[in-house]
């Protein structure tokens, strides 16, 4: 066994100040919310307001996280996102300078919904390697900004929002240690989930039109996708560690549709009081989901120290994977579920 790990080490997410519930939504589209609450078990998200990006949500979340670790500084960031502010240069620089982090190396990873899993898997191999002795991984999007507003479906699933995590170098029998990682694609499925336009493939053929440049995505094939795969990377994982599936106390998976999260449990055997869900209150929140559902269930006290926690993602890619711990002890502050200023109205 590798006698140096990566330790989780504080845990922070962060919601934009903007809720949009289903009445909301049904009184600009032709929805309901019982349409989305029953197809979906989503009763609200958050949004951004005007001005607010990637960048300002990453930072939030990230300092949450440091403030969880008792951490003032970091040797490396990483960043999942597929909202980045630019097509170029990365977001991880911006956030690690308003942060005050310094000069350390920072990148973003783009694997959809699956992206804080990879962006996890790639700290705790750096930290692993001897190349970093601690990091911050954050999981942040802003798919309202990328959503076509007339489009029912996209609308009513995803919600902006941030999640992060502290790593530190530790040793594997360590509680918090990260014990394994299993990760995967099929780039033969790309066209599921796709933003067609904005891109060097469309710009090269001269095929950029407005509409290209909005989220889409192929529901079912979608779904079924995500139950097989993140239920397959789950056992995957849990065999090789020699985790009979039943010793799993809680499973993360990613927030993308809670009928998702009830086959992938009974696939796996698990009752749904191990199966974490805060979906109902943030939707679909892309490389933020599986943060934001962790420090969810932390702060409620869902996850205690001491669980043995798998952690599951499944996106746009396809992409999918899975990272197992044995919960440390952390503090953690309670998600801003309730940051909706009045005066603030629904974003369009
Ligand atoms: N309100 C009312 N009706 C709607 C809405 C809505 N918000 N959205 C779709 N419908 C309609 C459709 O137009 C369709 O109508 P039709 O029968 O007249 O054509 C009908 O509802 C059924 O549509 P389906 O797409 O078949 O509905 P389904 O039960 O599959 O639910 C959903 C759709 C919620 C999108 C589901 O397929 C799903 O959750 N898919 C997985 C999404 C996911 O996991 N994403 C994660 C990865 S995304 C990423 O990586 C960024």
């Amino acid at each position: 066994m590798n006698a140096r790990a990566a330790v989780l080490a504080g845990l922070g997410g962060w919601l934009p100040p903007v809720r949009v519930t289903n009445d909301d939504l049904a009184r600009e589209l032709d929805t309901s919310d019982e349409w989305i609450t029953t197809r979906t078990g989503i009763r609200q998200r958050f949004v951004v307001p005007p001005g607010l990006s990637t960048s300002g949500v990453a930072v939030e979340a990230g300092a949450r996280a440091l403030e969880s670790a008792g951490a003032h500084r970091v040797d490396l960031l990483v960043l999942a996102t597929s909202t980045p502010d630019h097509p170029c240069p990365a977001t991880a620089p911006e956030v690690a300078g308003r942060l005050g982090l310094g000069p350390i190396p920072a990148f973003d990873v783009a694997a959809v919904c699956t992206g804080f899993v990879y962006a996890l898997a790639t700290a705790s191999s750096m930290i692993t390697a001897g190349v970093a002795d601690s990091a911050l991984v954050i999981g942040a999007d802003t798919f309202s900004t990328i959503l076509d507003p007339e489009d029912r479906t996209t609308r009513a699933i995803f919600g902006d929002g941030a999640g992060a995590a502290v790593l530190r170098a530790g040793h594997p029998a360590e509680s918090g240690a990260l014990l394994g990682f299993d990760l995967g694609s099929d780039g033969s499925q790309a066209d599921l989930i796709t933003v067609p336009g904005g891109g060097s493939e469309y710009r090269s053929k001269g095929l950029a039109e407005p509409g290209d440049a909005f989220f889409a995505m192929q529901g079912r094939p979608v779904f079924r996708n995500a139950v097989t795969r993140m239920s397959e990377s789950s056992q995957r994982l849990v065999r090789r560690l020699g985790w009979p599936v039943e010793s799993v106390d809680r499973l993360v998976a990613h927030q993308a549709n809670i009928r998702i999260l009830s086959a992938v449990g009974a696939d796996l055997g698990l009752p749904d009081e191990k199966v974490v869900a805060n979906l109902d209150r943030v939707g679909n929140t892309v490389a933020a989901s599986i943060p934001l559902a962790l420090t969810d269930a932390v702060a409620t006290g869902s996850v205690v120290p001491g669980h043995r926690v798998l952690l599951c993602g499944f996106g746009g890619g396809l992409t999918w994977g899975a990272a197992a711990l044995r919960f440390p002890d952390l503090s953690v502050e309670p998600l801003p579920y309730h940051a909706a200023p009045a005066e603030l109205a629904p974003a369009h």
